[in-house]
């Protein structure tokens, strides 16, 4: 049985000021949540959201992480500084970050092998662009993220990692993958799990949805074998609908 996850993905929204009003509206409404709740903010706010989810069951975590310890690298977060600022999750490979950042596989797997070294709990982000879901590519497009994610990590740290497929065109948008859809991609991405590491850690993986997903799509997307809780944008910015899809994720 694999536990859900939902997790929020702020990106660049919520000063610190902001961040504290969200998390104090939201933890007493997600207090007897039965999946694992996750809020993914800004740098700036980590310490500050550590601090008042302290005592609660929500967990923090972080939006990219560098992939060296230290050094000559501007504008990049390490691992130590994540970890004493309190976050125990991080988001790598985000869509947004490929577009617009240069992420490539390369990138995510080495920020990946950071993450894992330094215990903390990655969500590794695949999916793929409108044109190549219209180009039959899905799959193959899926395949080649996963398994460049994933080169060189043992089996016993491949076990750790959340898998968020979120198909870019979903993201944002409003246009959600149907659930059939998002069903069917996510038990592929699984499939290519298993021929990378077997059965067991393939069927253990959390592997997460995301792309629009909302209060009146969550529990259509829940109720699919395959899908182990959310990624959540635009609407993890809501205590109220972030709540909802907390509570929904049974
Ligand atoms: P969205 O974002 O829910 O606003 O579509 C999801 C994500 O990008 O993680």
């Amino acid at each position: 049985m694999r536990k859900p996850i939902i997790a929020g993905n702020w990106k660049m929204n919520k000063t610190a000021a902001e961040a504290k009003e969200l998390i104090c509206a939201l933890a007493p409404k997600v207090k007897n949540a039965t999946c694992d709740v996750v809020v993914c903010v800004p740098f700036t706010d980590i310490a500050l959201a550590a601090e008042l989810t302290k005592g609660t069951n929500i967990e923090v975590g972080a939006q990219n992480i560098a992939w060296a310890d230290s050094g000559a690298f501007t504008g990049e977060i390490s691992a130590a500084m994540l970890k004493e600022a309190g976050a125990t999750y991080v988001i790598i490979g985000h869509s947004e970050r490929r577009q617009y950042f240069g992420e490539t596989d390369k990138t995510v797997n080495a920020r990946l092998t950071q993450a894992l070294k330094n215990g903390l709990k990655p969500i590794v982000c695949v999916g793929e662009m409108l044109a190549e879901r219209e180009g039959g590519k899905t799959e193959t497009v899926c395949r080649t993220q996963v398994v460049g994610a994933f080169e060189g990590i043992s089996a016993e740290d491949a076990a750790k990692v959340v898998i968020a497929y979120e198909p870019v065109w979903a993201i944002g948008t409003g246009k959600t993958a149907t659930d059939e859809q998002a069903n069917e991609t996510i038990g592929y991405i699984r499939s290519v799990v298993k021929e990378l590491y077997g059965e067991r850690i393939a069927e253990g993986m959390r592997i997460q949805y995301g792309g629009s997903m909302n209060a009146k799509n969550v529990e259509g997307l829940m109720a699919q074998t395959q899908i182990d809780g959310g990624l959540i944008g635009g609407a993890s910015l809501k205590s109220e609908d972030f709540a909802y899809i907390v509570n929904a994720a049974k």
